[in-house]
């Protein structure tokens, strides 16, 4: 049998209970982590945690009493911290409520940030750790009827950037991990909260809403799978020289190379045809 490369090693996981988090904490525990998850639902999280014999702290993450708990039930000590928990907020910038989009933040944003800094005195005690940080190719580009999940996932990507050259004289490292499309339920979560934006045929967006099936269904059909990411979240864990970001899946390559190679309004255009954004003679 092969050595189990985390054995003693402690790992906090937000978002344990479904898509990314779950297959990450599945990894992680079959490397010998001592696991502590984190999500809101808390018979399914129980489950979870008693499949991976892991430690659950069920709630919202934004709660800080919440978050409080996770950080105690370390016992003094993380090694990892995957900062998962998260959801797409989808509709057009300019009509998404401000609640809806500072919730947005909160989730995806603050409650991270607020992990990693309850962490970091615990890491830098042991002069050692890892952060890996869940953002997306939402963290690079902001996509049509996307734009407060990307700002979310850009804001994200900045503080880790900050934090990855802070910790590193503590031998801390920190990466982002940025999916493209994952078979997990976000899109399910994102069609959800969307559902009232989307079938609203008063909006003066509706001509952009006609086609949302269909782009959904060509993100699905190039998705990856959840383990597929949780194996680059376990490189993250355990490289010697851990990256700064970890692209995952082709379709998310593509773009980050487009992003790099082509100028900006060549992926303005390719972005307008993959979203189906409608020419003005569209508009009412
Ligand atoms: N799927 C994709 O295509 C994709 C692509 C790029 C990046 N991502 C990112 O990957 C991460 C995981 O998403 P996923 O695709 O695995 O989605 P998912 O299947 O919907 O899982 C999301 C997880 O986060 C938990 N969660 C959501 N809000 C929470 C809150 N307020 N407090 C605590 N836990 C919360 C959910 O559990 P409960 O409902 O039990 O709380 C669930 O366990 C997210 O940060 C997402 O932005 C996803």
């Amino acid at each position: 049998m092969a050595p189990r490369r985390l054995e003693n090693r402690t790992a906090l996981v937000t978002g344990a209970t479904a898509g990314i988090g779950l297959a990450t904490a599945r990894i992680l525990a079959g490397e010998g982590a001592k696991l502590l998850l984190n999500a809101r639902r808390e018979g399914l999280l129980a489950a979870v945690a008693a499949e991976l014999r892991a430690v659950p702290v069920p709630g919202d993450v934004t709660d800080p009493s919440v978050r409080a708990r996770l950080v105690e039930a370390c016992g003094g000590r993380v090694d990892i911290l995957v900062n998962n928990a998260g959801y797409g907020e989808a509709g057009p910038v300019e009509t998404v409520k401000e609640a809806d989009g500072r919730r947005q933040f909160e989730v995806n944003f603050f409650a991270a940030a607020a992990l990693m800094q309850a962490v970091m005195p615990l890491m830098r005690k042991s002069r050692s750790g890892r952060i890996v940080n869940i953002s997306s190719v939402a963290g690079r580009f902001g996509y049509p009827l996307f734009g407060w999940y990307c700002a979310s996932k850009h804001a994200l990507e900045g503080l880790s950037d900050s934090l990855r050259l802070e910790a590193r004289p503590w031998g801390i490292h920190v990466s982002l991990v940025e999916p493209g499309p994952v078979e997990t339920e976000f899109f399910d979560v994102t069609r959800g909260r969307a559902e009232g934006q989307i079938g609203d045929p008063s909006s003066p967006y509706a001509p952009f809403f006609r086609h949302v099936d269909e782009i959904e269904r060509e993100m699905m059909s190039r998705a990856v799978t959840a383990e597929r990411v949780a194996r680059v979240v376990l490189s993250a864990c355990l490289a010697r020289r851990p990256r700064d970001r970890y692209v995952v899946a082709p379709m998310a390559k593509g773009t980050v190379l487009a992003l790099r190679l082509l100028p900006r309004s060549w992926v303005d255009k390719a972005a307008s045809r993959q979203f189906r954004v409608p020419r003005p003679e569209e508009l009412r």
